[in-house]
Formats: C-alpha cells, sequence, structure tokens
C-alpha cells in the first residue's frame, strides 16, 4: 500500500523543510546573543541533520524516492523573521530569535503528527518509529524554544514594557 498523495506531498514538503533548516538555523544561531539560546540552536542544527536522514530512509522504506517540496508554510515562517528582526531593536533580537524558533518547531509538530497518523494506518511500523524520533526532537527544541522566550522576556521585562 503506498502512501496516500496528500501525504506523500507532505512527506516530501518536510524533507524541504528539514534539508533548508539545516542551511537557516546557522544564520539564526549568529544571530543570537544568548549563550544558551545559541547552544540549543546548535544542538537543534545536528539533530535536524538527523532529521533528514531519518526522512530520507523513510522515503526508501516506503518505496520512494526522496523528493524535497518547497513548503510555503516554511518561506512565510522566514519572512515574518526577516521582518521582526527587522522592526525590533537589536536588544530583543534574541526574543524574536527564540519566537520563531518556536513558530517553526510547531509546524513541524503538526506536520509528523499527520504523518505519523497516516503512515500507522497502514501499518508501516519502521517509518513510524522513524517520524516519531524526529518528532520527540521537534517536541523538545520546541520547549526548550518556550523557556528561552520565558527568560529573555523576564531579563528585558523593562524594555518590553515601555
Ligand atoms: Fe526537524
Ligand atoms: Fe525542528
Amino acid at each position: 500500500m503506498a502512501l496516500q498523495e496528500p501525504f506523500m506531498s507532505m512527506l516530501c514538503e518536510q524533507l524541504y523543510v528539514e534539508q533548508q533548516l539545516v542551511e537557516t538555523l546557522p544564520k539564526l544561531q549568529s544571530e543570537a546573543g544568548d549563550a544558551e539560546l545559541n547552544q540549543n540552536l546548535q544542538h537543534h542544527l545536528e539533530e535536524t541533520r538527523e532529521h533528514v536522514n531519518r526522512l530520507e530512509d523513510a522515503f526508501r522504506a516506503l518505496g520512494q524516492e526522496p523528493k524535497p517540496k518547497k513548503s510555503a508554510v516554511l518561506e512565510d515562517l522566514q519572512k515574518k523573521h526577516e521582518t521582526l528582526m527587522s522592526e525590533t531593536p537589536k536588544n530583543l533580537h534574541d526574543a524574536v530569535i527564540a519566537a520563531s524558533a518556536a513558530a517553526t518547531e510547531h509546524n513541524e509538530i503538526a506536520a509528523y503528527d499527520a504523518l505519523i497518523c497516516a503512515v500507522r494506518a497502514m501499518g508501516q511500523k519502521d517509518v513510524v518509529e522513524l517520524l516519531e524520533q524526529n518528532l520527540s526532537q521537534e517536541q523538545e527544541a520546541l520547549q526548550k524554544a518556550q523557556k528561552a522566550i520565558e527568560k529573555i522576556t523576564k531579563e528585558h521585562s523593562e524594555e518590553l514594557v515601555a
């Protein structure tokens, strides 16, 4: 049984997202001033490289060629990030970076949630496992980004209120 078209399309988009994030996470990291935020982004960059590999394995297990498909959502998130950075004073850039990271993880989690449901229905346990490994790292990255938003907001509470 082949993965149904909408889910195959979603898998192709997620491959694109992961490949793009391998390129853009170092840029986000270079913009981050907070040491912990910087370290978290570095850690998730390493995980994201694994995400690409696992997705390629998932395609192969499904008997398909790994074929990335452009994601409009990721492009919107990236544009939004650039706009926010240009509109925000430098001392609050870390808050924007953490918020953009959280938004990206939410998007990845939504994609993996739907894909896992579809693949589980096909009985492809090996592929479910690969996707679940990626999902759990996205969830962890989201929690770290949320904590970073809290920490940075507290540190700059006067500037944010002003
Ligand atoms: Fe990922
Ligand atoms: Fe991620």
